[in-house]
């Protein structure tokens, strides 16, 4: 597990840096300590990272670390429904301020598509335009990816691989395993 999680916090934090690049940054001047003006830019903009549970929430380190600017984060619960395998929202606690800046979903498997389409539906539902919204995940499956830009052309997702297929349960080939337990240690 620790061999994964140091692994992983490497490969997030690359990640995390590659999506603040679609953020704008703000010029400001700055003398520097050879007295010199300097025009440079800071991070200003807010920016909200949105944890789908439980798995996103082990990305949100990489964003405070990577993130200047003003941050927050928002937490959202989905689950597949037993009977009728659709993803339901279970819960979700987001800023008052979310639409004011760019969001950052966070969640690091994108197999079948499902909860990630769940998300940005209820992120848009707050006033988030498309465009400012930036999937950030480790993994994808091929049908996730076209799924997901099938129903949102224009949106951003990040992410350090895409692999080629489901198996009949939904899991991501060749994959990587559960996510959330390999993290968390849950057998
Ligand atoms: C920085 O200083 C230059 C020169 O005085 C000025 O033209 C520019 O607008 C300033 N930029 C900012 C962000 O204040």
């Amino acid at each position: 597990m620790r061999r994964f999680v140091a692994t992983f916090q490497l490969v997030a934090l690359q990640l995390v840096i590659q999506a603040l690049e679609l953020v704008p940054v703000e010029a400001v001047n700055v003398t520097t300590p050879t007295q010199v003006s300097f025009e440079g830019v800071r991070q200003a903009r807010p920016v909200c990272g949105i944890s789908i549970l439980r798995a996103g929430a082990s990305m949100e380190d990489a964003l405070r670390t990577a993130y200047n600017g003003p941050l927050s984060f928002g937490k959202i619960l989905i689950q597949r429904d037993e009977e009728t395998c659709l993803p339901t929202h279970l819960y979700s606690k987001l800023p008052s301020n979310i639409a004011e800046g760019d969001v950052f979903i966070l969640e690091p498997m994108l197999a079948t598509g499902g909860s990630i389409c769940k998300a940005i539906d209820i992120v848009q539902g707050q006033g988030v335009p498309l465009q400012r919204i930036v999937v950030v995940s480790i993994l994808a499956s091929e049908a996730a990816i076209q799924l997901v830009l099938d129903k949102y052309p224009g949106l951003h997702i990040v992410t350090a691989a895409i692999d080629e297929r489901l198996n009949a349960r939904g899991q991501i080939e060749p994959g990587l395993g559960d996510f959330g337990d390999r993290f968390y240690g849950t057998f």
